[in-house]
């Protein structure tokens, strides 16, 4: 029988109710040693409707949903049923089943996704472990998530000014302004969707912004950023020191910016007024440019350097214009330091492979629990936390825009407002280091 299983339900009531009991010596030193039987009744009764109030819902949802699923006749092989130990709401839309398995595997529930959203009446959108293997978690939806959302068909969506898709949620089409971030993380497990998104958020903003200057940094052979070549005001760099150089150059632009609007009294540039363009620093496999190589001093004291720049960056950057999106498989103080990770207020995550990964970006477990499809991922902004599915961007299309964007240039339809800024032929050739205050005599002479 399932004695087993209705002593576990017991733990687990009396573990959730147990520290009510046990803080009632705590109270009634509190109330005081005068203590009249007309105060032990009336807190036994206030006690009494607490557990009531909260256990009674959950008993009826537990029991609703046991019944349903005993009508499938799911057992083991000594027929003993699985049972439910929890029916949560997750949110507006998804309720989460929690059930120990009592010797039932993952797989035949799993086999048995039909029946089971015909009998609960509900779209399943994952089963899956729960965090101990002898229980499993079913998710129920009421949205029906798309699979897929294509980029192509939110061509028409009006984007505000100065803002880039992050992709579809149970709500609608979620976008986020850059000027309020300033800067972004995109995390998660490989093959999740991250370097897709990295590549739509460029090509949004570009498509609502119209004063744009793309540095994107990818020391992964620079596959993923390939398809911006063409891009007249993208620059494109590949390997370990041109990227330091890069950002040696950009900090001392953000520099001049914040000197510029110390000497004019402005609070922020404006990128008409100030005739400078928005900067976007854009690195994806950020860990392959922060990552300590022990068996390379030279390489390490360049990632060290990047470090210490990009923190400068994350800083301070936000009045000057300049935004960091960094893409990365592993959130750790060893792949992206600790200090930029705290000036980084917005973080797309997708599913992650550990409770642990999803917790270190967000704070919470919600990427571990999502269900394993490309493109799915956790919004988190300040208080605010959205799963959304983000759009899907093929090579074609940024290559298509890539073409209409150097159009747009030749018939001055759009233009930049300052010069790139890129390393000098010399500098190029003869890998020479920018000046700049980040730059220590030790680093120098690695050059
Ligand atoms: N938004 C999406 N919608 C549907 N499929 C997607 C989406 N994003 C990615 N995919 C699919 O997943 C594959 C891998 O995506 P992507 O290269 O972006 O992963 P990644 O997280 O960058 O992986 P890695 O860590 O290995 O670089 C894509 O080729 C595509 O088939
Ligand atoms: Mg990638």
């Amino acid at each position: 029988m399932n004695v087993f299983v209705e002593r576990e339900t017991h733990l687990i009531l009396w573990q959730r109710y147990a520290p009510t009991f046990l803080s009632v010596p705590k109270l009634l030193k509190i109330v005081g040693t005068n203590i009249t039987i007309h105060k032990m009744f009336f807190f036994t009764l206030f006690i009494g409707l607490q557990i009531f109030l909260y256990g009674f819902p959950q008993y009826c949802k537990i029991s609703k949903f046991q019944k349903l699923l005993d009508r499938l006749g799911i057992t083991n092989g000594v027929k003993n049923k699985p049972r439910i130990t929890e029916v949560k709401d997750e949110d507006f839309n998804r309720t989460k089943i929690v059930m120990a398995n009592n010797g039932v595997g993952i797989k035949l529930f799993q086999n048995k996704q039909d029946d089971l959203e015909a009998t609960f009446g509900e779209k399943i959108e994952s089963i899956t472990h729960d965090s101990n293997p002898g229980y499993t978690k079913i998710i129920l939806s009421k949205y029906h998530w798309p699979k897929v959302v294509k980029f192509s068909s939110l061509s028409s969506f009006d984007l505000p000014k100065d803002h880039f898709i992050l992709g579809q949620s149970s709500n609608g089409i979620v976008t986020q302004n850059i000027n309020e971030l300033p800067h972004m993380l995109i995390a998660g497990t490989t093959g999740s969707g991250k370097s897709i998104l990295f590549k739509e958020i460029l090509v949004s903003l570009l498509k609502s912004s119209p004063y744009l200057q793309l540095y994107l940094l990818d020391l992964k052979g620079g596959v993923e950023v390939q398809d911006f070549k063409d891009y007249p005001n993208a620059t494109i760099v590949k390997d370990m020191k041109k990227a330091v150089f890069t950002l040696q150059l950009l900090k001392d632009e953000m520099d001049r910016r914040f000197a510029y609007l110390e000497k004019n009294g402005y609070r922020e540039i404006q990128p008409l007024r100030d005739k400078m363009d928005k900067i976007v620093i854009a690195i994806d496999e950020a860990s392959a440019l922060y990552m300590k190589n022990f068996a390379n001093q030279e390489a390490s004291t360049l990632s060290k350097r990047a470090k210490e720049l990009t923190d400068s960056l994350a800083k301070l950057a936000r009045a000057a214009g300049i935004h960091l999106i960094l893409a990365t498989q592993k959130v750790t103080k060893e792949t992206i330091d600790t200090h930029i990770q705290e000036n980084i207020s917005g973080k797309f995550c997708f599913k992650t492979n550990t409770l642990q990964g999803s917790v270190t970006v967000l704070g919470n477990g919600a990427a571990y629990s999502l269900p394993d499809i490309p493109g799915r991922g956790i919004w988190s902004l300040g208080n605010k936390l959205i799963e959304i599915q983000a759009p899907l961007i093929t090579s074609a299309e940024i290559k298509e825009f890539g073409q209409q964007l150097v159009e747009e240039f030749k018939n001055g339809g759009r233009k930049m407002l300052q010069p790139k800024i890129t390393l000098t032929q010399s500098q190029n050739e003869n890998h020479l280091l920018p000046e700049g205050d980040v730059c220590t005599k030790k680093t120098r002479k690695i050059f």
